[in-house]
């Protein structure tokens, strides 16, 4: 008896971490079109002078952003131009960042605001990223590009 128990309160605890994780890596189509369409009208602008530093390819990533992501593909340059490489990097920032979703509820404004402000854009910066998010939200409930 105590042992059953204690599978059933393990697997309440497993459960929501479980499906945390899944949803965690998962950004959904429409969510990275509207992310590419808002950086770049989801062309390949190679980099671009922004804020101070270099941001490059569909999803306008900078070196730092790479970093954390785990520096997939051979470099950031080449990661950032290759849409599929891009798009892993996104996930695995997420990933890295899931405990800062802050009051982010809405699935593709965490990862909006995470990629435009960076770890905090659903926390301490979250105001920072409202005109960004406006942007992606507006092209995710139109299917239209942002503008
Ligand atoms: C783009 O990135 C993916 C994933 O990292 C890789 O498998 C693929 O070979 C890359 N494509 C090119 C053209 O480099």
């Amino acid at each position: 008896m105590f042992k059953l128990v204690y599978v059933v309160v393990l697997f309440m605890v497993q459960m929501p971490t479980g499906a945390i994780r899944k949803s965690s890596a998962d950004i959904s189509n429409e969510c990275l079109h509207c992310i590419c369409m808002v950086e770049s009208d989801c062309k390949d602008p190679k980099c671009v002078m922004d804020l101070g530093s270099l941001s490059c390819g569909p999803y306008q990533i900078k070196d730092p952003y790479w970093n954390d992501c785990g520096k997939p593909g051979s470099s950031w340059k080449e990661c950032a131009s290759n849409k599929t490489c891009a798009e892993n990097c996104m996930r695995q920032y997420r990933i890295r960042y899931q405990n800062r979703i802050g009051s982010c509820s809405r699935y593709c404004e965490f990862q909006a605001r995470l990629h435009n402000g960076g770890p905090n854009g659903c926390t301490t910066r979250k105001s920072s990223t409202d005109v960004y998010w406006a942007k992606v939200k507006k092209c995710l409930e139109t299917g239209l590009p942002w503008r």
